[in-house]
């Protein structure tokens, strides 16, 4: 990982939040790690931490104001936001956020960020209602749309008492975010074709049947081989999750709209078909079914088509179709079965019998023609990026 650093130079703007002394820790690790880091403070960092103790640290001049004639004449903001490798914010509060959002220029962190072509690393931490708040997640989910990476935050207890997302990840965690945006692209040119989510099946106009799938690790998976290089293009049914950076999102509702979304999306080089899509659809009616005191009308139920099955035998068939199992009992051989039925290469097969939807970890075994391999309990995002790695293993022709 340090190796990726090395030699690297990191432009680090520190925002006004309580995690900016943790900027301290990623300085010295960064610069442990071999990088040059030329650091921006805004005026609300200084609220947090000291010029002095970040230049210190640094090795440099701390830059703080976008009206330092005398920085002006030795590097201006527009070299300044040039000379990086790479441009970390961190912690990137709702506030910097939001205005990076908007494309401002109103202080010297978003006239960098707004004059610059170098790849931008987000790091928020904010209060869990502010990080969940709906014009935060649109904020986030725009930068995403421009190309920024914007991390996760943690999970946990924050500085102010309150419980749930919103902290600092660790600085491990961030490092290693660092050191993937100098990572090889082992599938750049090949194009990656992803479902997640549930599908939505309309009953009337207000109701439909749907499902438990919280689309996480399929976007995780989508976000993981972006990545690696991969043009992505990520067919999601009805969830609530913000768009992974460099990614190429189709929103759908029905099992129905999601095939024509994968057809249309074909070719591909890669399908990983994540999505829970309902097995069955109803005859929608065109009206609101009433309670009017007749018998209860009955659910006319037609078998969905399989997705998966379509793809694995289609004429534009990808090179590598992988397939996803969940199950209840008899894991590894059902996941086996599936994978011939479905004509699908891999299955990453997963219990579902202890509450894995909605849930941030999964314990997978992927099953090839050659047997299965138990992965262990992992965060999702962690079965994202060895199935991504995998996947690029593979097309080196290694595997
Ligand atoms: N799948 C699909 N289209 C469907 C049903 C499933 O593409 N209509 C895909 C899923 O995306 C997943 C795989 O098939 O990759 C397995 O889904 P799963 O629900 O485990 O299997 P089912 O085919 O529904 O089989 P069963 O319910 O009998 O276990």
């Amino acid at each position: 990982m340090r190796t990726l650093v090395h030699g690297k130079t990191i432009l680090l703007i520190v925002g006004g939040g309580i995690a900016a002394f943790k900027a301290l820790e990623l300085v010295r690790e960064l610069r442990r790690a071999g990088a040059r880091v030329l650091p921006v403070l805004t005026e609300n960092g200084t609220r947090f931490v000291t010029p002095l103790s970040l230049s210190a640290l640094a090795g440099e001049k701390v830059r703080t104001s976008l009206w330092d004639l005398e920085d002006e004449a030795a590097m201006g903001h527009i070299q300044l936001s040039r000379a990086a490798d790479l441009i970390v914010v961190c912690p990137a509060t709702a506030s910097l956020i939001q205005r990076a959002a908007a494309g401002a220029a109103d202080d010297l962190a978003t006239t960098l960020l707004l004059a610059t072509d170098t790849p931008v690393l987000m790091v928020p931490a904010m209060n869990v209602r502010m990080w969940l708040h709906a014009a935060t997640q649109r904020n986030v989910a725009t930068l995403r749309g421009d190309g920024v990476t914007v991390m996760t935050p943690d999970d946990g207890e924050m500085a102010c008492g309150e419980f749930g997302p919103g902290r600092l990840p660790d600085v491990a965690a961030i490092m290693a975010a660092i050191a993937a945006q100098f990572g090889p692209k082992p599938l750049l040119g090949r194009h990656a074709l992803v479902t997640a989510g549930p599908t939505h099946e309309p009953i009337d106009p207000v109701r439909f049947i749907g499902n438990h799938s919280s689309g996480k690790q399929g976007f995780a998976i989508a976000g993981a081989l972006a990545s690696l290089g991969a043009r992505v293009t990520l067919v999601a049914g009805p969830v609530h999750l913000p768009s992974p950076a460099g990614v190429t999102r189709v929103d759908v509702m029905t099992a129905r709209d999601m095939q024509a979304a994968c057809e249309a999306a074909l070719p591909a080089d890669i399908a990983v078909m994540v999505a829970a899509v309902a097995d069955w659809r109803a005859d929608a009616a065109a009206r609101k079914l009433k309670k009017d005191g007749q018998p209860l009308p009955p659910l006319q139920l037609t078998e969905n088509p399989d997705i998966l099955a379509g793809i694995g035998q289609h004429t534009r068939r990808p090179a590598l179709v992988v397939g996803f199992a969940a199950e209840t009992h008899d894991l590894i051989a059902n996941a086996a079965a599936k994978r011939v039925k479905k004509g699908a290469d891999w299955i990453v097969a997963n219990n579902v019998s202890d509450g894995v939807f909605g849930a941030d970890s999964n314990h997978v075994h992927l099953v090839t023609a050659t047997g299965a391999e138990d992965w262990g309990a992992q965060a999702k995002q962690a079965v994202a990026t060895t199935l991504a790695n995998r996947i690029a293993v593979h097309f080196s022709g290694s595997a």
